[in-house]
């Protein structure tokens, strides 16, 4: 057992995970809401990404965590930041750099040569395939899948199911197969 790993969430879907992925890393934890003063190791697990950011922001980096499920893969030559929760049977492949705070969720896979921006999201069972890019805090839905060397512009969100074949603008929506802009 180690000592002192906070995860600061609310009982919100995934400070559920966090804990969970905890518990079987065998990690002695509590989930606070705030954190508490004599914390020596954190994560920070609330939905909201801006949130997240916020508070990672305001941490010292070497106090802040990473929760890796045992059952991930992650190669030993990829980059991790801080902040960054990886789910079961989620792979991050070989040679990719994934910014602070990314969610791979259970059966995703951030594959090899990826450059991910921060606090960007993938949904369960999300495919990113070679060399793509994506830009801070994107959110890829369920089952979505991105061709690879493709890049997704900052805060864009790729509905579920999503297949993107080409570069998606920042900001914007994409859906369908192949993937088209939302409004
Ligand atoms: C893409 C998304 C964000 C759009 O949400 P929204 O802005 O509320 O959009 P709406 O539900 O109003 O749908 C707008 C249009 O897009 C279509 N659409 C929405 N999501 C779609 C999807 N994933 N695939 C294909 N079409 C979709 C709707 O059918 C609708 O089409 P219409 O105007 O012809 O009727 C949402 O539908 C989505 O896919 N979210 C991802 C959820 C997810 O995967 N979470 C992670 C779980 S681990």
């Amino acid at each position: 057992m180690t000592n002192g790993l906070v995860i600061i969430g609310d009982h919100d879907v995934l400070a559920r995970q966090a804990c969970e992925i905890a518990r079987l890393c065998g990690h002695l934890f509590s989930l606070c809401r705030e954190m508490p003063v004599e914390a020596q190791r954190v994560i920070v697990a609330l939905d909201d990404a801006d949130a997240r950011a916020e508070i990672v922001a305001c941490l010292p980096r070497n106090q802040v965590v990473n929760l890796i499920h045992p059952r991930a893969f992650v190669s030993p030559d990829a980059e991790l930041g801080i902040n960054v929760l990886v789910g079961a049977n989620a792979i991050i492949g070989s040679n990719a750099r994934v910014g602070d705070g990314v969610i791979a969720n259970a059966l995703s896979s951030i594959e090899h040569d990826n450059v991910i921006g921060a606090y960007t999201f993938l949904g369960t069972g999300a495919i990113l395939c070679g060399n793509v890019t994506t830009g801070e805090r994107v959110f890829v839905g369920g089952g979505a899948t991105v061709k690879p060397g493709t890049c997704v512009g900052a805060g864009t969100t790729l509905g579920a199911g999503a297949v993107l074949v080409k570069d998606a603008d920042p900001d914007s929506v994409y859906v369908g197969n192949p993937a088209r802009r939302l409004g």
